[in-house]
C-alpha cells in the first residue's frame, strides 16, 4: 500500500453547512486509526482533514443565518477544527478551501486541464440538488422531481458553462479499475465505479450564478464547480500544509483516501479524470465506508436524526467512541449507531474484558510478587506463537483497510488472556511454594500479552493503550509495532497501579 515508507491519508473535506455530528466523526476517526497504525509501522505518515466551503448550499446556509459566507465558515469550520482537537484527531494539517493558497492551486490546476484542450463552454440545463452540489438527469430523480440521495426537490438550472471533457477519460478509468492492488475498494464499490464510468458523459464545471467560490481564472464571470474546487483540496494541500516547504513531489500520489459511498462518483471517476487531464497521478487507493444510522436511517441534516458526538465523549471518553464506531460498523457496510450499543460494548468489552484483565494482571504482580514483573519463567511456547500469529493478522487486515477484522484479531487476543487468568488461577498457585514457578510463568504471560495487546489497539484507543502500558511498567508514549514480539518488552518492569481505564458508568436518566 505504500511507497517508500510514506503515507498520505486523507478524509473528505467537510461541508460548513453544519455542525459536525457523528457521520463526519466516523470518517475521521476511522482514518485517524489508519494513520496511527501506519505511524506506529515508523512510516511517513501525512493525514489531512479539513472543511469545504465554497457553493450555493453554504452560501444559501449562511444567509438563513444571516451572516456573510465568510462569517458563517469561520464560524463553522472553527466548530470542525476544534472538535478534532478536543477528540486527540492526529491530523498533520487543516485545510479550508476558503485558504488563499488553495484557491490559486485550483486555479493552476484548471489552467493546466484548459490548456490541455479538456475544458471548452457549452450551454448546459438540468435538476440541480444544491445538498449534493449536483446534476442529476430526469431518470435518477425519485417521484420525477426529488433528489434520489436527499428526497428533496430538485431546481431546473440551465447555464452557459464551462465544461470538462470527462467522456474523453472512459478508457482510461476503466484502466485504472484494473489495476492491483484496486484503486477502489472494497471490491462491490469497484463494480459501481465501472458502471459509472462506463456511461459517463462531460461534466459542467462552472456556474455562472453562484459567486461564492474560486473564479475561473480566464473568465471571472464564473466560480469554479464546488466540487472541482473541493476535490483539488487533497492536491493543493501539500504545496502548502508545512510553510517552507513544498510537500508535493515527496507525497503525491496519496495513498488511501477515505470516502462516504454518497461520494464515490465524484472520488472514483471524476477526480482520477481531473488529475489525468492535468497531467497528474490519480490517488494509489480510496476505501468507500458505509453510512452511521439511527433507527435504520443516514444521519444527516435533511432528516433531521443528527447525533452529536461530544455527549458521548465526555461521558465514555474518546477512546470508547472510536472503539465503538470501529467494531459495531463493519468498515465498507452500513451500521447503527443506538445508545444501548454503544454502552452494552463499552461495559462488556472495554470495562470487562480489557480494563478488568489489565487490573487484575497489575495487582496480581504488586500482591505476589512486589510489583516486578517475573522474568521470563520458561517461555510459554504456545503463546508466543498466538501472539506471532495475531499481530500478524491484525497487519494483515490493516494492509487490506480492513479496520473492523484488525480490531477482532487484536480482541482475540485479549480474550485468550482472560480464559489463561481463569486456566492458570494465580491466586491458587499462590498458596503453595511449589507454584512459584508456574506462577511466574502465568504472571509474566499476562503482562506480556497485555503489553501486546496494548500495542495492537494503540491505534483505536490511543490514551487507553499508553495508559495500559505505563500501567505495565512499560513507560509511555505510542510503541512501535516493532516492539510487537513475545519478549520485546522492558525487562524487570515495575507495575504501576492505576485507575480502572474504564470506570462503570451508570445509565443515563432518560
Ligand atoms: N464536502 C463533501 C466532500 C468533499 S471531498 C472533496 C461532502 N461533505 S459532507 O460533510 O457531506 O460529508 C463528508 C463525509 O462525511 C462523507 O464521506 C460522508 O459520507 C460522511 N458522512 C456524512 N454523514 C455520514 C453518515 N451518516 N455516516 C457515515 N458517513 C457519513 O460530502
Amino acid at each position: 500500500m505504500s511507497l517508500a515508507g510514506r503515507f498520505y491519508i486523507t478524509t473528505p473535506i467537510y461541508y460548513v453547512n453544519a455542525e459536525p455530528h457523528v457521520g463526519h466523526a466516523y470518517t475521521t476517526i476511522m482514518s485517524d486509526i489508519l494513520a496511527r497504525h501506519h505511524r506506529q509501522r515508523g512510516e511517513d505518515v501525512f493525514f489531512l482533514t479539513g472543511t469545504d466551503e465554497h457553493g450555493d448550499k453554504i452560501a444559501r446556509a449562511a444567509e438563513e443565518l444571516g451572516r456573510s459566507p465568510k462569517e458563517h465558515t469561520d464560524v463553522i469550520s472553527g466548530r470542525f477544527r476544534e472538535l478534532w482537537g478536543t477528540f486527540g484527531l492526529s491530523n498533520d494539517f487543516f485545510i479550508r478551501t476558503t485558504d488563499e493558497e488553495h484557491k490559486t492551486g485550483v486555479q493552476r490546476v484548471l489552467e493546466r486541464i484548459h490548456a490541455a484542450g479538456d475544458i471548452y463552454k457549452g450551454s448546459y440545463g438540468g435538476w440541480y440538488c444544491t445538498s449534493c452540489e449536483a446534476f442529476y438527469g430526469e431518470d435518477d430523480l425519485l417521484e420525477g422531481k426529488l433528489c434520489p440521495e436527499h428526497r428533496r426537490p430538485v431546481e431546473w438550472v440551465e447555464e452557459e458553462n464551462w465544461f470538462f471533457r470527462l467522456s474523453a477519460y472512459r478508457d482510461r478509468l476503466l484502466a485504472l479499475y484494473d489495476q492491483t492492488p484496486p484503486f477502489v475498494r472494497p471490491a462491490h464499490r469497484l463494480n459501481e465505479a465501472r458502471k459509472i464510468a462506463e456511461l459517463v458523459e462531460d461534466i459542467s464545471i462552472s456556474r455562472a450564478n453562484v459567486t461564492w467560490g474560486v473564479p475561473v481564472p480566464w473568465d471571472h464571470d464564473h466560480v469554479v464547480y464546488v466540487w472541482v474546487d473541493a476535490l483539488l483540496n487533497y492536491y493543493t494541500a501539500l504545496s502548502y500544509a508545512r510553510p517552507g516547504e513544498d510537500m508535493t513531489e515527496r507525497l503525491w500520489p496519496a495513498d488511501l483516501q477515505v470516502l462516504g459511498k454518497d461520494i464515490l462518483k465524484f472520488h472514483a471517476v471524476i477526480w482520477p479524470a481531473l488529475l489525468m487531464a492535468a497531467g497528474l497521478e490519480p490517488p494509489r487507493g480510496l476505501f468507500i465506508h458505509g453510512f452511521v444510522l439511527k433507527g435504520g436511517e443516514r444521519l444527516s441534516k435533511t432528516t433531521g436524526n443528527l447525533i452529536d458526538p461530544l455527549p458521548y465523549v465526555e461521558r465514555y471518553g474518546i477512546d470508547a467512541l472510536r472503539w465503538y464506531l470501529a467494531r459495531e460498523i463493519r468498515f465498507g457496510e452500513d451500521g447503527p449507531f443506538s445508545d444501548e450499543g454503544f454502552d452494552g460494548r463499552y461495559h462488556s468489552e472495554l470495562a470487562n474484558e480489557f480494563g478488568n484483565l489489565l487490573n487484575r494482571t497489575v495487582s496480581m504482580i504488586s500482591r505476589y510478587r512486589d510489583g516486578v514483573v517475573p522474568a521470563d519463567g520458561g517461555a510459554d511456547a504456545e503463546l508466543a506463537g498466538e501472539v506471532a500469529e495475531r499481530v500478524a493478522a491484525v497487519t494483515a487486515a490493516f494492509d487490506s483497510v480492513d479496520i473492523t477484522n484488525a480490531a477482532e484479531e487484536a480482541w482475540k487476543l485479549i480474550r485468550r488472556l482472560n480464559q489463561l487468568v481463569e486456566e492458570r488461577a494465580p491466586w491458587v498457585l499462590a498458596k503453595d511454594p511449589a507454584g512459584a514457578g508456574q506462577l511466574d510463568q502465568a504472571l509474566m504471560t499476562l503482562a506480556e500479552g497485555l503489553r501486546i495487546v496494548a500495542i495492537l489497539l494503540w491505534p483505536y484507543m490511543p490514551g487507553s493503550s499508553e495508559r495500559a502500558l505505563a500501567a505495565l511498567g512499560q513507560g509511555e508514549g505510542p510503541a512501535s509495532l516493532a516492539a510487537a514480539v513475545w519478549g520485546g518488552g522492558r525487562a524487570g518492569a515495575t507495575v504501576e497501579p492505576t485507575a480502572p481505564l474504564f470506570p462503570r458508568i451508570e445509565p443515563a436518566e432518560s
